[in-house]
């Protein structure tokens, strides 16, 4: 089909350009596809619509620009070869070969059918990335995606008070420092996701964590004041009669700011006008043998272990802030021991089977190979020794449950693993810097190592006695075993499996 229309004229010379040949055309139109694409998806990302949320930023900043350099690419190659033909017929003195000349109907039809074609793809990629973007941006996609790799964390986010606060707003910070870093992140995650070249159990702590101050102080403001809490632990005995033991405590948290009050109590760390700076001699940050401390008004304290000699490298120190003790304010996963008493106090577990904590906790803190041989063998062990009992099968759901939710054999997940910093019962915690063995260079004694410096004893022990709240506090009293004079600190005891363990 090469002859010309009617009415059209005569064909003139055709013109001789490399730029007229289909390869050419399509790599532009796929060219020209993608820089629409990765216009969309600047777009969205400029507006903020991600926040930053890396995914975006793979398909705006490798995706559309690798299908654009491929366009690019193939549109050169066309010219080039088109150029070398013409050359070579030019050589041989042969006529030129016909180019794409739209005065031809056949060229125009073709011409038509790719224009076409490239609205549909225009349209297509506009949708599929918009719809695409929205995915990448849900919480699920970075749970669920990564499935088996994030699965734990995942799990315990949505059990928290943060359930409903993305991912993104605590992973990626604000401003274009965190969006290109949390960019390149993204790629390398995905990479080592899909070679299956990862960690199990995922490291922690994050060292590329955003800063406390452009994460979490976003929406907790560090000067807000929260005043004292009060707080119930309800817990139970590893005894026969599962005997129930709680205590309240009333937590200076204070503030760290003056608009309520000066700063003062726990959130005095988060007072803007202090810096705390910490060496730790482990990755996880639980050893702590020197910190110093600077005030606004000049005053510099260092204090230190007897055990710590010289000084320590300035480029290890970190400057301490929230996330020193809410290590995991999103993803919690509970020790055996605060789960069962947690699931005793709800109802879930049946209190009135005998020995059911100890019991309960034995049965969680075994090795199971797989989450499926735990639930068998949780199962399996519960109805030998109870029987069919009276409450016996919604305590089997429950320790399954209490499993399910914080035991992640495949992944090698659980509290043992990622330790909480928040108190000092079952990890040194807060004991880490506030005890006995800091001392300043003057011999001065690390501040709030009291019992009562972080927090008032209101009420302890079952029944009745909870009733009768002493508002200046009591001394506590440990349940079973006196504890008074052995010199030791919680942690050497208790570390969340049962005491026997
Ligand atoms: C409220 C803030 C917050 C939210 C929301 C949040 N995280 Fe985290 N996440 C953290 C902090 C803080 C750490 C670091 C813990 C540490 O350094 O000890 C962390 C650690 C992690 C880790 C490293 C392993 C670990 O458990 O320490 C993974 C993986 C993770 N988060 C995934 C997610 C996923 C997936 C989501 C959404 C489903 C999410 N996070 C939501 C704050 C958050
Ligand atoms: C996007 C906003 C947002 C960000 C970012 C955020 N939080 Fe929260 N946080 C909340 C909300 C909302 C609650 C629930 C308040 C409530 O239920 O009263 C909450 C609750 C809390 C609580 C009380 C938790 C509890 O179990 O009762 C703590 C502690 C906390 N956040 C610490 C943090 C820390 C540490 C970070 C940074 C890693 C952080 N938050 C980041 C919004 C946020
Ligand atoms: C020295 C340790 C420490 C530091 C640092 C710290 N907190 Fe806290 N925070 C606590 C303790 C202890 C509580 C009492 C509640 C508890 O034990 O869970 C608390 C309570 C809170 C609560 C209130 C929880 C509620 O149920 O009302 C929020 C929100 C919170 N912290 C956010 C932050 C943020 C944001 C920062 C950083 C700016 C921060 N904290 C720094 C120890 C700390
Ligand atoms: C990295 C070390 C470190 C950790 C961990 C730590 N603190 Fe502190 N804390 C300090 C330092 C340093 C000071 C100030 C010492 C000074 O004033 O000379 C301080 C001061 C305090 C004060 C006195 C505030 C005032 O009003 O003067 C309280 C209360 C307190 N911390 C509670 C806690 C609690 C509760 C935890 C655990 C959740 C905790 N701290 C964890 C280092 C730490
Ligand atoms: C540096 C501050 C600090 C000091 C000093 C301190 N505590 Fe605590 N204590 C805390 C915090 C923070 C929690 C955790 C609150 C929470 O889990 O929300 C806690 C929790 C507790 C609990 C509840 C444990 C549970 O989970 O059932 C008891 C009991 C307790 N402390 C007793 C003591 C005794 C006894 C001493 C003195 C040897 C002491 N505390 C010294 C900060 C402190
Ligand atoms: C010498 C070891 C030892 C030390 C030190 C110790 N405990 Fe205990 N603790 C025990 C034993 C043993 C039990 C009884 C176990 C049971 O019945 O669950 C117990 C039980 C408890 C219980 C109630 C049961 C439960 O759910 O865990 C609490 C709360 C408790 N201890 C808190 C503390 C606190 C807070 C400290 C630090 C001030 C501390 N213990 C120090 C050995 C110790």
């Amino acid at each position: 089909m090469t002859q010309t229309s009617p009415g059209e004229g005569p064909p003139g010379p055709a013109p001789q350009s490399g730029w007229r040949n289909w390869l050419t055309i399509a790599g532009a139109i796929l060219a020209s596809g993608s820089l629409f694409a990765f216009f969309l998806l600047l777009a969205l990302d400029l507006m903020g619509k991600g926040r930053g949320n890396p995914y975006l930023g793979i398909l705006c900043y490798v995706v559309a620009p690798s299908f654009l350099a491929f366009g690019l690419a193939v549109a050169a190659v066309g010219f080039v070869r088109r150029r070398r033909e013409l050359a070579r017929l030019r050589g041989l003195g042969q006529a030129m070969p016909i180019e794409i000349d739209l005065s031809r109907s056949r060229d125009r039809t073709i011409l038509k059918v790719f224009i076409g074609g490239a609205c549909v793809y225009l349209v297509l990629t506009a949708f599929g990335s918009y719809q695409t973007y929205l995915y990448t941006e849900s919480d699920s996609f970075c749970g669920e995606v990564c499935h088996s790799v994030m699965g734990p964390e995942l799990t315990a986010y949505r059990r928290n008070a943060h359930a409903r606060v993305a991912c993104v707003d605590c992973h990626v910070g604000e401003g274009a420092k965190s969006y290109i870093s949390a960019k390149i992140n993204g790629v390398h995650q995905l990479v080592d996701i899909t070679l299956n070249r990862f960690p199990r159990p995922i490291p922690t702590p994050i060292h590329n964590l955003r800063p406390a101050r452009e994460t979490c102080e976003r929406c907790h403001w560090p000067e807000k004041r929260t005043g004292d809490l009060e707080r119930i632990q309800h817990r139970y005995l590893a005894d026969a009669t599962n005997s129930p033991y709680s205590v309240t405590l009333l937590l200076k948290v204070g503030g760290g700011g003056t608009v309520h009050g000066v700063p003062g109590g726990i959130h005095w760390h988060t007072n803007p006008d202090s810096k705390v700076e910490y060496l730790a001699t482990d990755p996880q940050r639980q050893v702590i043998p020197w910190m110093r401390v600077t005030e606004k008004g000049g005053r510099v304290t260092v204090y230190r272990t007897k055990a710590f000699k010289g000084e320590p490298d300035p480029a290890a120190l970190r400057t301490m802030d929230c996330l020193d003790c809410h290590n995991r304010p999103a993803h919690r996963f509970s020790t055996p021991n605060d789960a069962v008493d947690e699931a005793l106090y709800l109802g879930r577990m049946d209190v009135s089977l005998p020995s059911i904590k100890k019991t309960a906790v034995d049965l969680l803190t075994q090795t199971y190979a797989t989450s499926a041989q735990a639930r068998d063998q949780i199962a399996a062990g519960l109805r030998k020794k109870y029987g069919a009992a009276k409450g016996v099968d919604g305590t089997i759901e429950a320790v399954q449950a209490v499993y399910r939710h914080n035991f992640f054999p495949e992944m090698k997940a659980d509290w043992s693993q990622y330790p909480e910093n928040i108190g000092h019962m079952d990890t040194a915690g807060c004991f880490r810097c506030h005890d006995e063995k800091h001392v300043a260079e003057g011999g001065a004694k690390m501040p709030a190592t009291d019992c009562d410096s972080c927090h008032v004893i209101l009420a302890q022990g079952a029944g009745a006695e909870l009733t009768q709240l002493s508002t200046g506090g009591v001394a506590f009293k440990h349940p079973s075993t006196d504890i008074e004079g052995l010199g030791l600190t919680c942690s050497d005891c208790h570390n969340g499996k049962n005491q026997d363990n």
